[in-house]
């Protein structure tokens, strides 16, 4: 125990520098790379969860193309999950490669003697068991640099690790700047570094920008740290899918593949059953119940949240939707910002939108819209309705092509429909209006006033029945047809 407490108190602190200024000119977006996203997630939300776990004493950002917006999207990260050490987004105000963006950074490690952790803000795959394994073993063989590495079979693009015949590093020598000789070096820089902060800084002010993109290469500190005889440790990652840097849309498609097919993995596990999950799409913080059934074509997004045994017939897509346990979806859904009850059976072809909150078994059937509904306990709306702004009570039947004439052009008004109502086909609830406890509304009626507690309200013009009309119609049109036809 007290050793363990000494070797903690003696840890040196520990910097993080991620670099996140490149436009990512290959991704031919007008957004900053690190904001493109993966299974919904943008590269550097990723980055940054990596890097948080583990807990630098300072971390800093160095941002560029899109630097407000990416300041943005690392600060809402932060107010979810605050971080002990100091945070700070150095600016590279011109993207003269890599070396010079970690030199932007410099300002922000004033009076920091400690190692430093230099990560790419295009690496989102990278996990921090990989990482925290660089710092032990950069720490445990007192090493100036130490950098990870990984073989890979299609390595162009990447930089190549050189090593010498015995094995001991050279350097690493960009694609562009490749011997041709060495064009077939499959171990390659995944672009996580490790270093000393006191080697870290001098050797940056030496890079030059001598080679084929005129830029200033951070790999040449790599070759620089070598010459001088300093302790330079690599460390293999077996997977190198896990550091693989996304640079063009293939890349991010590759990745998001990876990502989808662990996820839907992570969810068997838990007992969810996928009846083609090559083509069901889930984002991380999504969740489901065991014994939920999925079926094909499902897009699960933002929180949605599924409970147990709920099932899914196909092609839904929902977005920070809540269900209950038992919910049944047949097929063609789509919901958002939503909450559905235990046992409710929604579609085929429903639209639940933000705002609505169906109670338990609730029915709400095709071609059915909802949106800002509140619906009670047992309620049926199974055909070809609309309800907007509305609050139904428990165990109504709201009747096939009703709508809540929720708009007047300039403000939306508020239906109510008390418990035990029974609606009637083709009927316009004209809101504000209030359908009282046990009343019915005649099919065909256009409700424009309040109808009271189990009331009727008809508004239907009365119905004339002229006897024989038709047979004397038909006989009319027959003579015409004979006189025309000689
Ligand atoms: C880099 C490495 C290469 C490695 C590969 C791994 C260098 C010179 N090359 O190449 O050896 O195999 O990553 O994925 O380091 N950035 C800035 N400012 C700049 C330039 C880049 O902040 O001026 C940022 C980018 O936003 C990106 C990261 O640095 O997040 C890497 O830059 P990128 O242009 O993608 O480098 P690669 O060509 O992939
Ligand atoms: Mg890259």
């Amino acid at each position: 125990m007290y050793n363990q407490r000494l070797r903690m108190v003696a840890k040196p602190p520990l910097g993080i520098v991620i670099l996140a200024a490149g436009r990512g000119t290959r991704m031919r977006s007008e957004r900053a790379k690190v904001l493109h996203a993966i299974a919904g997630k943008p590269f550097i939300v990723s980055v940054l969860e990596t890097a948080s776990a583990l807990v630098p004493d300072r971390l800093a950002v160095v941002v560029g193309h899109d630097a407000t917006e990416v300041e943005r999207v690392c600060g809402a990260f932060f107010t979810r999950r605050p971080m002990a050490g100091t945070v700070s987004y150095p600016r590279q105000v011109e993207q003269r490669g890599t070396g010079d963006a970690v030199r932007a950074a410099a300002a922000a490690f004033e009076g920091f003697d400690g190692d430093v952790l230099i990560l790419y803000g295009d690496v989102p795959g990278l996990a921090a068991p990989t990482l925290r394994a660089l710092v032990e073993q950069h720490r445990a063989n007192a090493a100036t640099l130490s950098l990870l590495t990984t073989e890979i079979d299609e390595p162009t693009g990447y930089g190549r690790i050189l090593r010498r015949p015995d094995g001991t590093l050279r350097g690493i020598v960009e694609q562009r700047d490749l011997d041709p000789a060495d064009q077939a070096v499959r171990e390659i820089n995944p672009g996580i570094y490790c270093v000393r902060s006191r080697a870290l800084w001098p050797a940056l002010t030496r890079l030059r920008a001598d080679n084929a993109q005129g830029e200033y290469y951070l790999t040449d500190i790599v070759a620089m740290a070598v010459e001088s005889g300093e302790v330079v440790e690599t460390r293999a990652v077996p997977d190198p899918g896990e550091v693989a840097g996304i640079n063009s849309r293939e890349d991010m498609a590759n990745l998001e593949e990876r990502a989808r097919k662990a996820l839907v993995e992570k969810w068997m596990r838990a007992g969810v059953t996928f009846r083609d999950r090559a083509t069901v799409y889930i984002e991380e913080d999504v969740t489901i119940g065991a014994d939920t059934e999925i079926g094909p074509n499902v897009q699960l997004l933002g929180r949605t949240t599924i409970g147990r045994g709920c099932e899914l017939d196909g092609t839904a897509l929902l977005r920070d939707a809540t269900l209950g346990d038992g919910v049944h979806l047949r097929l063609g859904v789509v919901m958002t910002d939503c909450q559905v009850g235990d046992g409710s059976i929604i579609g085929p072809f429903a639209h639940i939108r933000p705002g609505t909150v169906l109670a338990e078994e609730v029915h709400i059937g095709n071609f059915v819209e909802t949106k800002k509904a509140k619906v009670g306990r047992g309620t049926k709306a199974n055909h070809l309705t609309y309800l907007g702004d509305c609050e139904i009570g428990t165990a109504t039947n709201v009747g096939a092509g009703t709508i809540t004439c929720n708009y007047d052009g300039f403000q939306k008004h508020r239906t109510t429909i008390e418990a035990g109502a029974f609606v009637g086909s083709d009927s316009q609830l004209v809101a504000p209006v209030t359908i009282g406890r046990d009343a019915y509304v005649a099919s065909g009626t256009t409700v424009t006033k309040d109808v009271p507690r189990a009331s009727l309200a008809l508004s239907r013009v009365k119905q004339v029945n002229v006897e024989g009309w038709a047979d004397r119609f038909r006989e009319a049109k027959a003579k015409r047809k004979k006189s025309d036809d000689h």
